[in-house]
């Protein structure tokens, strides 16, 4: 380690952000530490005595190396940060959760075949018109509220939940109880979100969970309807109608991963991006103007919005073999916390990282993560981004905050719970 400009103190405090879900809600504090450890110790040491110990990796080029090592760095047997008391839990439990992001090598390569399909470019084609009407009713209900919303509860929260439930086949009438789930899910470490303050709580919403989707699955298979649901209920692993049929804790599973993990990460990518164009009312001109004349601007700042915000704040991934890295060398057992908000603020790869430019370009960004577990729904994500700003920037006249916007507290998926704005519209 070097300590040229900072003491260890220091060193080990910045990574006490990783632990700490209040830290991801103080966007200076968590971006300083992260830029302490990328310039001083990219592959820090975090102990605290609640965590087992892992390493911290802050470097792009670090997160993207080891994502293209699947067979040395497997995602299972705990792919989420968590305390030992959650993790006693998690085990007293017996894996009430089996999804992707928990599978490696041949058994995550069969999972994803499964649904791969439906996130394709083509597949998701089917759905620009259903997008660009929900995004119609996002800017109608703006209207509706008379100048003045929080914008991460009135729009970003819904918009997303409504894609990908519609997507999965669920009806209306449940979406609330989904993003009530969603966010007790996610919420966990936030006292406003939080269904409770003990920790078995979470288990107690996963429970929730499973009981709605078990009877989703009895009903799709007894009546398959052609949606993601029904795909989900009736699969079939290895791509053939006598392949081995999925597992119920998998099949349960299959469902949460898609219903959460397409919710909250677009939704804090939509509020977020919203917030950093009111900050930055140069790029929010530059993005009215361009939109017209510039379509490809549209794109990059989408990707550069996803970059700013970078919903996921990490995965952890456990080292399967001897593996050497910047002269460090990882054993099995070893865990490593990949932490996105940091690559993507790495001033080795991005031009003046804390700069929002909505015509940045490349942006290589890792905010969807890589290789083989990349995230699935990075395309519908764009899209549904896109197709927000499509709708919403010719119709704003003028946008400033209201009041305080607040971050949620989370160490894995976390965005902002509160955006209240004051706006003219068109
Ligand atoms: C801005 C929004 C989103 C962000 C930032 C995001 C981010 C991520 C990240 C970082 C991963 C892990 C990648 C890795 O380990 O290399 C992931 C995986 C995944 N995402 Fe997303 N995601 C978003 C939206 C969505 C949407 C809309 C869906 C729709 C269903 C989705 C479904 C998934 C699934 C199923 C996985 C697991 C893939 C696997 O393990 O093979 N995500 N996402």
């Amino acid at each position: 380690m070097s300590t040229t400009d900072a003491g260890t103190r220091d060193i080990d405090e910045a990574g006490l952000v990783f632990v700490d879900a209040a830290a991801y809600a103080d966007d200076e504090r968590f971006h300083r530490a992260c830029a302490l450890l990328r310039r001083e110790d990219p592959l820090h040491l975090v102990e605290h005595p609640d965590f087992p110990p892992f390493r911290a990796i802050t470097r792009h080029a670090d997160v993207h190396e080891i994502e293209l090592h699947p067979q040395s760095f497997h995602n299972a047997p705990v792919p989420v940060l968590a305390n030992r008391e959650a993790l006693a839990q998690q085990e007293a439990a017996g894996g009430l959760l089996r999804t992707l992001i928990h599978m490696d090598d041949a058994d995550h390569k069969a999972h994803r075949a499964l649904t791969v399909d439906w996130f394709k470019p083509r597949s998701l084609a089917r759905l620009d018109d259903r997008l660009g009407e929900l995004a119609r009713r996002s800017v109608d209900r703006m209207a509706e509220l008379d100048g003045e919303c929080d914008f991460a509860r009135d729009i970003a929260m819904q918009f997303p939940l409504h894609v990908i439930l519609a997507i999965l086949g669920l009806p209306e009438s449940d979406y609330p109880r989904m993003l009530q789930l969603t966010q007790e899910l996610f919420g966990a470490e936030d006292p406003e979100l939080a269904r409770g303050k003990d920790p078995a709580d979470i288990l107690q919403v996963l429970q929730d969970f499973v009981a709605y989707f078990n009877a989703l699955t009895e009903d799709r298979r007894a009546n398959p309807a052609g949606d993601l649901a029904s795909t989900i209920a009736n699969g079939r692993l290895g791509g053939t109608d006598d392949g081995e049929p999925m597992g119920i804790i998998e099949t349960i599973s299959y469902y949460i991963i898609v219903a959460t993990a397409g919710h909250d990460t677009t939704s804090s990518a939509m509020a977020g991006g919203m917030q950093a164009l009111v900050e930055h009312p140069d790029q929010l001109q530059r993005l009215q103007d361009g939109i017209a004349d510039d379509p490809g601007l549209l794109d990059t700042a989408v990707d550069e919005i996803i970059r700013w915000v970078t919903p996921v704040k990490h995965f952890m991934r456990n080292a399967t073999e001897p593996y050497e890295l910047r002269g460090h060398r990882f054993e099995p057992g070893d865990w490593l916390l990949l932490s996105y908000p940091s690559a993507n603020r790495d001033e080795e790869v991005f031009d003046d990282p804390f700069r929002f430019d909505v015509g940045r370009s490349p942006n290589p960004h890792l905010a969807f993560g890589f290789g083989a577990h990349y995230c699935l729904g990075a395309k519908l994500a764009k899209m549904e981004i896109k197709a927000l700003l499509t709708e919403l920037l010719p119709r704003l006249r003028s946008v400033e905050l209201a009041g305080e916007p607040a971050l949620s507290h989370a160490t894995f998926v976390s965005g902002l719970k509160r955006l209240p704005l004051r706006y003219e519209l068109r």
